[in-house]
């Protein structure tokens, strides 16, 4: 596949509308891991020195078409203004910016507004989403995506634009995609994958198809509690998707009969319920009493992922281990993040909650080979899925 980059398109003192990922955690108003902000910097600041016009969409949450304050990017143009020194003007319309846009001089950056606010953005009907793509296509001459976490979306500001305007790859882009060929074109090995997170029906197609690459799997998060329940072990009051048990019955047989080796706990950290004041107990993965919840990996279990992560020379992690936000189920995911520094090879942590969370635990982002800002995005390249953002660019 055959994409331009940002360098090989002459940007010099043009218009140029730059899709990015801004699409940063937020309480109470307050930007809580800035990651993706300043993992967009490095684009931003070339087309600055370039003297470009630069328009900005993104997108914040899923607000479905309506215009909900709490998900405005008004948040995100302050901080961008800070981190660049500059002021970053601000529209809050999306559709009728082309004065803003017209205001703009050489190296000047407008941030547009949500740009889920527009229900066409996120549109199955192509012609309304074209409609949008119009529109944003009209504010310049040039399109920079950048937005790696969202090229997984066949939607207007992602997909449609490109088809509009000459385009290119950004730098962040351009980067993610090249540690994902090395994840997925002859990784040196043990390879090793870890995941987690709530849902074992979001990471299936991911497990299916990485069982025909990698060496070893370790399972972690609410979704082992499904791995334990197939194996017909009591998980007590933890999370279950029972309907996702016969899969999980045959991504194990697959697995043993192609020698990858799947790690799963051996001990788990239980609590009564779901809170950060709950009292923390470590049993056997055998013995869940069936009054608690899982809601960590135990220490055996963190010390054996830790020692075969280690071993790897290959290892890409994706969900937390346990509830990491609460400290007394925290111990799993950092034990792993931990495991993930120590790795002489490549290691790349992926998707924007795994990597809030490396740095909420106080890791960081140089203790690791790669840390990915697209967590649907990099799972749907590892399962071999299309991803429209990427396709439009070639
Ligand atoms: C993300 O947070 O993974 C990206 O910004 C994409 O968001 P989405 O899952 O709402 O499309």
């Amino acid at each position: 596949m055959n994409i331009a980059s940002v360098e090989d398109i002459d940007v010099r003192g043009k218009r140029v509308l730059l899709r990015c990922d801004l699409n940063v955690p937020l309480k109470d108003g307050v930007i809580t891991d800035d990651g993706r902000i300043r993992a967009s910097l490095p684009t931003i600041k070339y087309l600055i020195a370039q003297g470009a016009r630069v328009v900005i969409t993104a997108h914040l949450g899923r607000p479905k078409g309506e215009r909900k304050p709490e998900l405005s990017l008004a948040p995100v143009a302050e901080r961008l203004s800070e981190l660049l020194e500059i002021k970053v003007a601000f529209s809050s319309e999306i559709v009728g910016a082309g004065a803003a846009v017209a205001a703009l001089g050489a190296g000047d950056l407008l941030l547009l507004e949500n740009i889920r606010y527009e229900a066409a953005e996120t549109s199955k009907d192509e012609t309304e989403r074209a409609v949008l793509a119009k529109e944003l296509a009209s504010y310049a001459d040039v399109f920079i995506s950048d937005g790696f976490g969202a090229v997984h979306r066949k939607h207007a500001s992602v997909y449609d634009v490109a088809k509009l305007l000459p385009h290119a790859a950004g730098y962040l882009v351009a980067a993610e995609i090249e540690v994902l060929k090395k994840l997925t074109q002859n990784p040196e090995r043990p390879y090793g994958v870890v995941l987690g997170g709530a849902k074992v029906s979001d990471k299936i197609g991911v497990i299916s198809n990485l069982l025909d690459q990698v060496n070893l799997l370790a399972i972690g998060g609410g979704m082992l509690f499904t791995f334990l329940a197939a194996q017909g072990k009591e998980i007590g009051k933890s999370l279950v998707e029972t309907e996702s048990i016969p899969t999980v019955l045959e991504l194990l047989d697959r697995a043993e009969k192609l020698g990858v080796q799947i790690l799963l706990p051996t001990d788990i950290v239980v609590a009564p319920e779901f809170s950060a004041g709950a009292t923390p107990t470590t049993v056997s993965a055998d013995a869940i009493p069936s009054d608690q919840m899982g809601l960590d990996i135990g220490p055996e279990t963190a010390a054996a992922f830790a020692a075969a992560i280690e071993g790897c020379k290959t290892v890409f992690w994706n969900g937390p281990m346990g509830v990491f936000e609460f400290p007394n189920f925290a111990n799993g995911t950092k034990v792993v993040a931990a495991a993930l520094t120590k790795v002489s090879g490549i290691s790349v942590v992926g998707g924007g909650d795994s990597a809030a969370a490396v740095r909420k635990l106080g890791f960081a982002d140089s203790e690791f080979g790669y840390i990915s800002t697209g967590g649907g995005a990099s799972l749907e390249y590892l399962e071999g899925k299309e991803l429209p953002g990427i396709t439009a660019l070639s």
